[in-house]
């Protein structure tokens, strides 16, 4: 089986499989983020609630997801297991690094009682104090950080988008802030996500008849993402020109993923519209998995969810990430090489 995998993995060259892991050393891994990255850490949501993991493992574990997410995908391209979730960490399965990921947080405190990225760094620190992990071990350590689609949407319910440059500028210097920090407890490789493009979104994207994304929102991300690109660019300047620091571009690789799927429909795929979910409460009030008081779904599920491009409202498939993570490749290829 191993080496049959290995053959794939050759073969299919940037497409990616499972089950190839280097356990002899394995990088360590730590990832900070929210429902993105999560995979099991907000135990008392719908992420641990049929039909989430439905494709992968096949029940509900965690992950706001029909099967693996960006953590899984990275995990495998660094051929090491997905990172234990935080919730679940012992003495003995920290090997491949720890997951700090939390569905529905942000980089500043959001309406969800989880951890915003500061919290999740301070968790990281707690362990390197206590030896829990080993500061030796961070030097070929990576990093992934993802976080502020969540604090756009809480702004939103605050009114703060009366004020919206302001707030993207104090957002993405807290960014900065907590990117340097994640480096200068030792890791010398950190990735961060440019935003997806939100008007893309099922939760948006309903004003356009999810025929397509809505531009006036997709705006919104790539004013995030011109500020965030400059800031690592001037964070790479300080630490001597090399780059520590390094950007995934959620949004082109979200755009890009979905006008293949379109094309794709187009001539003869049985591709689902990409930008319907396949998982979606009947009132904006329920989410994927909630169930009334006698247990009835207040969501519909739709047939074949490895046809779905996003899974549920916010979030992608797994067929989805798929689609995805090959268009990331190029850049966290710089995780491994420089
Ligand atoms: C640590 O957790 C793993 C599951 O992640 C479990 O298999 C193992 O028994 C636990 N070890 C200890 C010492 O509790
Ligand atoms: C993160 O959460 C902590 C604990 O709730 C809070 O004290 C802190 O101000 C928050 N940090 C940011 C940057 O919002
Ligand atoms: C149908 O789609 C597959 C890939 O999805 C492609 O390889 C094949 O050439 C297509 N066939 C036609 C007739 O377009
Ligand atoms: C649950 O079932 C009872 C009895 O059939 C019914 O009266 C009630 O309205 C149901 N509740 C919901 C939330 O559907």
């Amino acid at each position: 089986m191993l080496v049959l995998l290995l053959i794939f993995r050759e073969t299919e060259g940037a497409k990616k499989t499972y089950g190839v892991y280097d356990s002899s050393n394995p990088v360590k891994l730590f990832i900070f983020g929210d429902s993105y990255v999560d995979t099991g850490n907000f135990v008392h949501s719908e992420s641990y609630k049929v039909p989430n993991g439905i494709t992968y493992p096949g029940k509900p574990a965690g992950r706001f997801c029909d099967g693996r997410n960006l953590a899984d995908y990275l995990a495998s391209y660094l051929k090491i297991e997905t990172p234990t979730p935080y919730a679940f960490i012992n003495s003995t399965n920290m090997q491949c690094g720890v997951n700090f990921g939390y569905g529905g947080t942000g980089v500043f405190s959001t309406s969800i009682d989880g951890p915003n990225t500061t919290s999740q760094i301070d968790s990281f620190q707690k362990l390197i104090e206590q030896n829990q992990i080993i500061k030796q071990d961070l030097q070929s350590a990576i990093a992934l950080v993802n976080a502020g689609a969540n604090d756009y949407t809480n702004a939103l319910k605050d009114g703060k988008f009366l004020n919206l440059p302001s707030f993207r500028d104090s957002l993405v210097k807290q960014i900065a802030v907590n990117l340097k920090r994640i480096h200068s407890l030792g890791i010398n490789k950190v990735a961060v996500t440019l935003l997806q493009p939100v008007g893309c979104l099922p939760v948006l994207n309903l004003i356009a008849l999810r025929l397509e994304c809505v531009d006036l929102l997709n705006a919104v991300s790539r004013d995030h993402n011109k500020l965030l690109l400059q800031a690592v660019q001037d964070l790479n300047q300080e630490t001597g020109g090399q780059s520590v620091f390094i950007t995934l571009d959620l949004y082109n690789s979200f755009l890009s993923a979905i006008e293949t799927i379109k094309k794709q429909r187009a001539e003869n795929s049985t591709w689902m519209n990409p930008l319907q979910p396949c998982c979606e409460g009947k009132t904006l009030a329920d989410s994927c998995g909630t169930v009334d008081d006698n247990g009835s779904k207040r969501y519909s599920l739709c047939d074949t969810p490895t046809l779905s491009f996003f899974w549920d409202v916010v979030h992608p498939s797994q067929k989805g990430w798929s689609a995805i993570f090959p268009l990331l490749q190029s850049s966290i290829g710089q995780l491994i090489t420089t």
